[in-house]
Parts: C-alpha cells; structure tokens; sequence
C-alpha cells in the first residue's frame, strides 16, 4: 500500500506519519509538502531515516508537478492534510486559503481521479459547522448539521469538504472526509492556542487571551486523530464524512491556566486582548458515528495529553528556536505588539 499524505511537515501530518510508520511498518508514505512557514522538516527527522518514507518538496496547487507525481508513484490512498491552518491569518489575508484549501484540493481531486486512486481522505474540520451557543450545552455537531462558516479559514475547509462530496457524486471517486476538533499535541505551530501559551509562559511573556477567555473548544490529542483518520481510510464507508472529537470542552481560560499550572508560572501573565472578529463560540462534536460503526473511542486523558504536550516543548527547544529565528517574530510583534 502506497500512501500520500500532503502537508506531512505540519503539526497533524508529521503526527499522523509516525503513527503510520509504527503501525504499518509495510507501507510506503510519501509527503507532499510546500514548507509554507509552518511547514518543518525537522519534525520529520525521524521519518526521513526510514526506507518506507519519501519527502517531495512541492505544492498542492501545482498541477503540472502534482500530475506527475501521481503518475511516478501509483498511489493506492491519498490523506489531503495540506493547507492554510490558522483562522487569524485568515482574517489577515483570506486568499492564499482560497488558494490552498480550495484549488489545492481540487487538483489533488483531479489527479486522484486521473489515476484510478482507491481512497482520498479530506481532512476537514469542524469549524465547517460554525458555532454553538454557549447557553446550550445540550447541542452537537453531528454530520447533518448543516455547514454554516465564519471566517475566511472554515469556508475555505466547507469549500473543499463539497467539492470532494462532489467527486464522489459525480464521478464516483471514492472519498471520505473527516471532521475533527481543536487537536493539541507536540510538533503543533505556535501561533495557536497551546503551544503560544507554552512559549510564552516559559518566557516570562504576557499571554494574549482574546474576549474574557470564555469560548470553548473541544479539545483531542492529536494521536487520537491520526488512529481516527487510520480506521476510516481502512474501513470508513465511501461519500461518508465523520465527525470526530472526545466530549473534551474546555473554555480557553481553563485551558491556559492549566498550561501556566503544568509551568509553575503565575496566572498574573494572563492578558485580556481584543477579541478575535466573528469568533466562534462553542465547538463541540457528536462522535456517535465514528463510535458506532468503527469502534473508535479517544485513548489520551486531557491531563495526560496536556502533560506529555508541555514536556515535549520543553524538551525540545531547539525545534521552538528554530521557529522563532523565521517570520514567526515579525507575526508575533504584528499580532500580539508589546502586551
Ligand atoms: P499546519 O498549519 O500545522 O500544517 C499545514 C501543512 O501544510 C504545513 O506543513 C504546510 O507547509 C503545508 N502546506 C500548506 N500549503 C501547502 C501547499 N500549497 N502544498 C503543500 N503543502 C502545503 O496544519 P495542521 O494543524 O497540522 O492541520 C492539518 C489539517 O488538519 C488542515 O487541513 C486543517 O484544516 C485540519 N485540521 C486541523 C485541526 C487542528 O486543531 N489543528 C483540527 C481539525 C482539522
Ligand atoms: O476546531 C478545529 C480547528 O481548531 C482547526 O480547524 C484549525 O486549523 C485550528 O487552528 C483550530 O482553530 P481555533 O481557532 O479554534 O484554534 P486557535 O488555537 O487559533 O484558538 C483556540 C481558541 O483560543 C480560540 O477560541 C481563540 C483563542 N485564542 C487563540 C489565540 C491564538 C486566544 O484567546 N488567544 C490567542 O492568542
């Protein structure tokens, strides 16, 4: 079985890499990367030592190179991690997500299509479904919850999520999309949440809360996404999409003070920012389906999660300076100024 998986340089895709390597030593995995700023190849240092692994260099929306590629390789499965992550610098700048998530998708569609590929896995997400009232703990995304965006990042995400239903409608192309919660784990860029926290609180540096810190995400360790995204490329049904999330709501608030707690730092470096515009309130999944009909449950505690997570960054601060020393300074100085 050969397996493309693009944006493996970023925090899920690298994740997901190791996870396969492990658990199927006879598959070949290749990386399709771009290396945008969040693109790291040092997170995949470990792969690049073994035989069953290949790095290309290259993007999702290069047509003439992704087409030769797919004629190379031969791929049996392809996993589509590849895109424009972050819903801040969708607000910046909306038009390279339209670029990435939507036209790079569509070329991989393409070329899935041309060359007889057995799987195209969609990794979506679910801000496709907005957001939920915060007074309504009763209400869940499940998969007929009518999409329904707010920033430029999760109408890109809804964008790709039709057109890949579309592929499968029209041309029978066999797809499936999964759509998961707010991931947290090592290897993750930090711009988002966690790792920002993190970096800063080991820094001493004041810690941007947007609004009263009142929003919530529904929190999953990334390994728990990747075993999620292995079951449904082996046995997911076909046009079928999946929701996927722990029951793990925390408000933003909790979550920081449980990174200064896991730090030994005072929660004084909390600041209170402008908020984000149109931000979502509550996510929170409904992962009955993927429960029910492919027996997978979420295996990492919070607690534990957010304890092996801070270790990492601490253990790794090298991989961290590395990112620091690029555009990362000049976004956190235009984002964040002298809080
Ligand atoms: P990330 O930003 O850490 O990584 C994205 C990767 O894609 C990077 O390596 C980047 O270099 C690469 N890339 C960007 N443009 C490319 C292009 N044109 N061609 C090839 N590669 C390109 O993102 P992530 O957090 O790992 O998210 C991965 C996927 O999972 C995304 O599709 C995202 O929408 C989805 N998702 C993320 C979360 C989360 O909590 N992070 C949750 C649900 C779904
Ligand atoms: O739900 C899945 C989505 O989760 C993924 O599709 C996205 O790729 C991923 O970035 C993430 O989106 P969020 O917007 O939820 O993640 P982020 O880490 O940017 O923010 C989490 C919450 O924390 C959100 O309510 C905004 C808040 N926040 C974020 C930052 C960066 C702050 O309060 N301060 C900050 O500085």
């Amino acid at each position: 079985m050969k397996i493309l998986v693009t944006g493996g340089a970023g925090f899920i895709g690298c994740n997901f890499i190791y996870y396969m390597l492990e658990k199927h030593p006879e598959y070949d995995l290749v990386c399709l990367d771009a290396l945008t700023y969040a693109g790291n190849l040092k997170s995949l240092k470990k792969a690049l030592e073994s035989p069953k692994f290949k790095f290309v260099k290259g993007s999702i929306s290069d047509r003439a190179f992704v087409d030769r590629l797919f004629a190379d390789e031969a791929f049996d499965v392809v996993v589509n991690f590849a895109a424009e992550s972050h819903v801040d610098r969708s607000i910046e700048n909306p038009s390279v997500f339209l670029e990435t998530n939507i036209m790079g998708t569509a070329c991989l569609l393409d070329a899935s299509k041309k060359y007889g590929v057995k799987r195209f896995h969609q990794v979506s997400t679910d801000e496709v479904y907005g957001d939920l009232p915060l007074d309504r703990p009763d209400l869940f995304f499940t998969e007929s919850t009518p999409l329904h965006t707010s920033s430029p990042y999760s109408s890109s995400k809804a964008s790709a999520d039709l057109l890949t239903l579309a592929y499968y409608r029209t041309y029978g192309l066999p797809v499936t999309i999964s759509r998961c919660s707010n991931n947290y784990g090592p290897y993750q860029f930090p711009e988002k949440l966690i790792p920002l926290m993190i970096v800063r609180a080991q820094e001493d540096e004041n810690l941007p809360v947007y609004g009263q810190g009142l929003n919530v995400r529904d929190w999953l360790y990334v390994d728990d996404h990747c075993k999620a995204i292995d079951l449904i490329i082996h046995e997911g049904r076909v046009g079928e999409v999946y929701n996927v999330g722990g029951h793990n709501e925390k408000q933003n608030i909790e979550v920081v003070k449980t990174v200064l707690a896991h730090l030994n730092k005072p929660e004084s470096l909390i600041t209170y920012v402008k908020d984000r515009a149109g931000h979502d309130l509550r996510y929170a999944i409904d992962p009955a389906k993927i429960s029910s009909e492919l027996g997978w449950t979420p295996e990492t505690k919070f607690e534990d999660g957010m304890k092996r997570t801070v270790e990492w960054y601490l253990e790794n601060k090298e991989w961290i300076d590395d990112i620091k020393s690029g555009e990362y300074a000049e976004y956190s100085k235009r984002v964040y100024g002298d809080i």
